[in-house]
């Protein structure tokens, strides 16, 4: 088996397992599907990654060098971008408790935009640009009481939740005040994220539209950020929109929406994350013990849910294949559980697999968003090594772990 001409044994040779391995040529596709498609003649558009679904200092390299912008969520995020030399200007920063220090250190470094989540936050950003004499664009986290996850969006007035604030509240009513008069704030629009792996466009339809209804109670064209959500081929059961149709899609939405209002807007942006790494990225381990019980034939791995939570925070589902063996018959059904000390360290339940023997290398597909960012060191274990893989040759981005960097921090 061979990913971007390289095989996969090879790399197993060379890095060990578990490993996560990433198509660049993929990657590059989705951005310039993104940057090609998602314009207008009517508004400028922006492309900004979404870093937290794949966050290390390459994939942001690579960022740069297309040309899209970048979505950061903590000051991790925002120091592995500043490590590498993004323009602070293409970086947005997200969050719903940004810290003093992190507000401090995005008015110092005159990072481009703050998305601002809150009243509190807005205090917050507004004083610390007081104090310094700096100003800072801004754009409003709304609630839209929209939610879209997969087939449906749903309607809700489901004003509880931790992220953003609700239009008709009196919290958004203190916050146009301060936004308004302030002479530091520099307020440019409207930030929407409706959900995830949503297969159906029209829960950003439905939030376009309300806020190029609300735009209009500004006497300026105002910078709209619908958010990320592109879904994305985990296993055939997922029918996603190719990013080419999603983009046009949601440009002809938004047109519509600005000649049903007769409105205007100076600039509307997307956010993906997922659908840029997912289907690039796939994790190599390697089976270990088999077990039969009644019910179940186990294939063990030497990774889990320590460089994949999704399955069992999610009952996220997964594709693989045995490396060697996709072609042979696929006449087991077959468990593939990982090594930690949990019931649930199960990556795929019930997947027809030809029979494995020890030292078989197994594949999980679509492992490349929200897989190494979501990894954790339970059970202490080590955080596994990245490649890069472009025109036939492998390049480690991301050194595994050493058993030294896990304890260097205890004292
Ligand atoms: C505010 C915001 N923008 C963008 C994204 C990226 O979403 P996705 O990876 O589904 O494209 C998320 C994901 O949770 C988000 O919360």
């Amino acid at each position: 088996m061979k990913i971007g001409n390289v095989d996969v044994r090879l790399l197993k040779e060379k890095y060990d397992t578990p490993l996560y391995i990433y198509d660049v040529s993929k990657m590059k596709k989705n951005l310039r599907d993104y940057k090609n498609n998602f314009k207008s003649d009517l508004f400028e558009t922006e492309i900004i990654y979404a870093s937290k679904a794949f966050c290390i200092k390459e994939m942001l390299r690579l960022i740069n060098r297309e040309e899209v912008s970048l979505d950061v969520v903590s000051m991790g995020e925002l120091q592995t971008a500043l490590a590498v030399g993004f323009p602070v200007n293409r970086i947005y920063f997200h969050g719903n408790n940004k810290s003093e220090q992190e507000l401090i250190l995005a008015v110092e470094e005159g990072i481009g935009t703050i998305v601002v989540d809150n009243l509190m936050e807005l205090e917050a950003l507004e004083r610390i640009c007081f104090e310094r004499k700096k100003t800072i664009h801004i754009l409003i986290r709304l609630n839209l009481g929209i939610e879209a996850h997969t087939h449906k969006f749903i309607v809700t007035s489901h004003v509880d939740s931790k992220f953003g604030v609700s239009y008709n509240s009196i919290e958004y009513q203190k916050m146009k005040e301060i936004f308004l008069r302030s002479k530091y704030i520099i307020f440019d629009g409207f930030h929407s994220h409706i959900g995830s792996q949503i297969f159906d466009l029209s829960g950003y339809i439905a939030a376009m539209d309300k806020c190029i209804a609300i735009s209009k109670d500004f006497d300026k064209p105002l910078v709209l950020n619908i958010g990320g959500g592109f879904g994305v081929r985990y296993t055939e059961a997922d029918k996603p929109f190719s990013i080419i149709e999603g983009s046009k899609k949601l440009i002809e939405g938004c047109e519509s929406a600005l000649r049903k209002w007769k409105g205007k807007i100076k600039k509307l942006c997307i956010e993906p994350g997922r659908s840029i790494v997912a289907e690039a990225g796939n994790t190599l381990y390697t089976i270990g013990y088999l077990k039969q019980t009644p019910n179940k034939l186990y294939y063990f791995i030497d990774g889990g849910m320590t460089d994949n939570i999704r399955p069992a925070l999610y009952q996220a589902k997964y594709n693989a294949d045995i490396v060697g063996k996709e072609n042979e018959l696929k006449n087991h059904i077959v468990t593939i559980a990982g090594k930690c000390c949990e019931s649930g360290d199960l990556i795929i339940e019930d997947i027809p697999l030809p029979m494995a023997v020890p030292n078989d290398l197994l594949i999980t597909y679509t492992t490349g968003a929200y897989g190494y960012s979501m990894g954790s060191n339970y059970n202490k274990a080590l955080f596994p090594a990245i490649v890069f893989i472009e025109d036939g040759e492998d390049r480690l981005v991301c050194k595994r772990q050493s058993y030294k960097e896990l304890l260097e921090r205890e004292i």
